[in-house]
């Protein structure tokens, strides 16, 4: 079976937005280098959220940190490209808006990114069978997209082991990230049934002190090791 060592992505959806680049600064400090990032459009999903202008602004402040962006638009072919700028490590899309997924993927790839495509709870694993191998990360929502603190999906844990089965069988190395009602109860549920990248918003951002939840966070995804 494959293993990657399992790794906390903070969601700064649910960040304190007066002290933004403080916070992504204190979450650098105790080991946070990968920051995801929640880019909703208004369409694909009722909320709004924020661009590449805010990501160029952290980059001036963020330290070792880099992005990985999550697009909840309704037209990422025409929006990745405006993601291609420093910093951006990763870039997901999702597999229900776009026509031409393979292409997109690829497109990430050739533009230096890790290609991700993500899967909303009611989407079936098999919708992702023929372009797997283009993508670097797979990300399975474990709430519908749209706001930070909804309830964890209990039935998004078979879909990650289905996910890591076919992983397993047809040799791929592709992460599996989680994304949605993640806490101190369900990050070490989702590492248990495949996941490695554990996107943590209102979970993280709640705490009083962000730091020391970023570590018991951590530790908790690893307990199982
Ligand atoms: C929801 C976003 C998540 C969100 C998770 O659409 O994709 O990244 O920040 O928030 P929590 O961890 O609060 O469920
Ligand atoms: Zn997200």
């Amino acid at each position: 079976m494959m293993f990657y060592p399992p790794e906390i992505n903070p969601s700064i959806l649910s960040a304190d937005f007066r002290t933004l680049g403080h916070q992504v600064h204190l979450l650098t400090e105790v080991g946070a280098r990968v920051i995801h990032v929640d880019v909703m459009d208004g369409h694909f999903v009722p909320n709004l959220t924020y661009g590449p202008v805010v990501l160029q602004s952290l980059n001036r402040t963020a330290g070792p940190a880099v992005w990985d962006v999550h697009l909840m638009v309704s037209r990422p072919d025409e929006v990745a490209p405006w993601f291609f700028i420093d910093r951006v490590k990763s870039i997901t899309v999702h597999a229900e808006v776009t026509a031409h997924l393979h292409r997109l993927l690829a497109s990430l790839r050739e533009a230096g990114r890790e290609a991700g495509v993500c899967l909303t709870p009611s989407t079936p694993i098999s919708a992702l069978e023929h372009v797997l191998e283009l993508a670097d990360q797979v990300l399975i929502m474990t709430v519908n997209p749209g706001w930070g603190g909804q309830s964890f999906i209990e039935a998004m844990l078979p879909k990650i082991e289905a996910l890591a089965e076919v992983r397993n069988r047809r040799g791929l190395g592709f992460h599996i990230q989680a994304d949605g009602g993640l806490d101190l109860e369900t990050t070490p549920r989702v590492v248990a049934a495949g996941a490695d990248r554990l996107v943590v918003g209102s979970g993280l951002f709640s705490a009083s002190d962000i730091a020391a939840r970023f570590l018991e966070l951590h530790n908790c995804a690893h307990s199982r090791e």
